[in-house]
């Protein structure tokens, strides 16, 4: 597998990093609700979205009250990709995305006609930022004999860029398609999705160094204590964590296909490594299993929480709220752009379709 060094974008990450670490300052005391509270935004919520026509799709890293809010609604919470599915399939005239922005970019490109609002304009990813379209354009064009793959937690312009757009629960069955018809691929921006991919399917893939905050947390040592402390657990892992901990993982999937695997596998203790956020789906569909999460190096500046994405945690009832009152934190992608980048991603969804990846509803 051909290594790459691409551009420097340290400066750039450290520069959002900054962001979120004083958002977190900022949002650590006023934000707790009381329950009652808490009871009067979801219904005010739900008012306001039937009024409105306006579906709120979650995603399972979000707050436990978000997804049940998205349910309870008629939205719908899912992973990445079911996400930008019920997005596009949906008859709503608003789509609230709660999530990162990729993720509400994802949905107002499939979904130009509807109004897409996120409950905070500031909820990025590490990966985006460390693939801006600036070094990216020009690293594609000096590989022009490549197909280039990126995953959808990229920029609508690195999408646009593209010719094929994959999540973590499709990637591996689209770049086996790729590698049956003899191309080589560029893949951006996750290292060590990329790095499975590429060990998995020997496909030829020239690999753009970026990795997700939260999972790159997740250590193989502490994994290896853990699983001496639980022998008789399941390992199951997201691919976007580091090689050394997706070589213990009994299972490696997307967050839906960690939730399938949770209720299938014989195990009753699991051992998690992705986002805590998705315990909440795990205990209502596994009630009887006991959840464990990987155990992270938590060195990291924006850790405050580990196993749990700052940006994620940036969404929040009243802000979710606010943006649906006012109409406000909208998604807005350039006419153009989105144009181009909906071809990689809808050959993401008609792939999906064709290879029966259906997505059923909830997992
Ligand atoms: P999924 O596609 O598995 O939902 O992952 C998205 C993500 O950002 C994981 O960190
Ligand atoms: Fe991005 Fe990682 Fe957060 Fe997922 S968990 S949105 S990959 S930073």
């Amino acid at each position: 597998m051909e290594k790459t060094s691409p551009p420097d974008n340290t400066e750039n990450l450290a520069a959002d990093l900054t962001v979120v670490r004083e958002y977190l300052d900022r949002a650590q005391t006023p934000e707790h609700l009381s329950a009652k509270e808490e009871a009067q935004c979801r219904q005010q919520l739900i008012e306001l979205m039937n009024r409105k026509n306006a579906r709120l799709v979650a995603h399972y890293y979000t707050e436990a009250v978000i997804q049940e809010l998205a349910e309870q609604s008629g939205g719908f919470v899912g992973d990445s990709l079911e996400m930008a599915r019920f997005g596009h399939d949906c008859d709503a005239d608003i789509l609230i995305v709660a999530g990162v922005r990729f993720m509400g970019e994802s949905a107002k490109i499939l979904s130009p006609d509807k109004k897409v609002l996120m409950p905070t304009l500031e909820a990025t990813c590490s990966l985006d930022i460390a693939c801006p379209i600036e070094t990216f354009a020009p690293y594609c064009d000096a590989h022009p004999d490549r197909t280039v793959v990126v995953y959808a937690n990229t920029s609508a312009a690195v999408k646009a860029r593209a010719d094929w757009v994959v999540t973590s629960s499709i990637a591996l069955d689209v770049v086996e398609h790729l590698m049956e018809k003899g191309e080589k691929i560029l893949w951006a921006p996750d290292k060590h999705l990329g790095s499975y991919i590429h060990k998995t399917t020997g496909a030829d893939m020239l690999l753009w160094d970026a990795a997700c905050i939260v999972h790159e947390e997740f250590k193989s040592r502490g994994l290896q204590n853990m699983r001496a402390l639980y022998p008789e657990a399941a390992i199951l892992a997201h691919p976007e964590s580091p090689e050394g901990v997706l070589e213990l993982a009994d299972v490696v999937g997307s967050t839906t296909q960690i939730i399938k695997a949770a209720q299938s596998v014989p195990n009753r203790q699991i051992i998690v490594a992705t986002d805590n956020g998705i315990f909440h789906k795990l205990q209502q569909l596994a009630p009887d299993k006991e959840f464990i999460i990987a155990p992270t190096a938590g060195n990291d500046a924006t850790c405050r929480s580990c196993a749990h994405c700052p940006w994620m945690a940036m969404n929040t009832l009243p802000t979710m709220l606010q943006a649906l009152e006012e109409e406000s934190s909208e998604i807005l992608v350039e006419p153009q752009l989105a144009r181009q980048a909906m071809t990689p991603l809808q050959r993401m969804l008609d792939f999906a379709s064709e290879q029966q990846l259906m997505v059923k509803g909830k997992a």
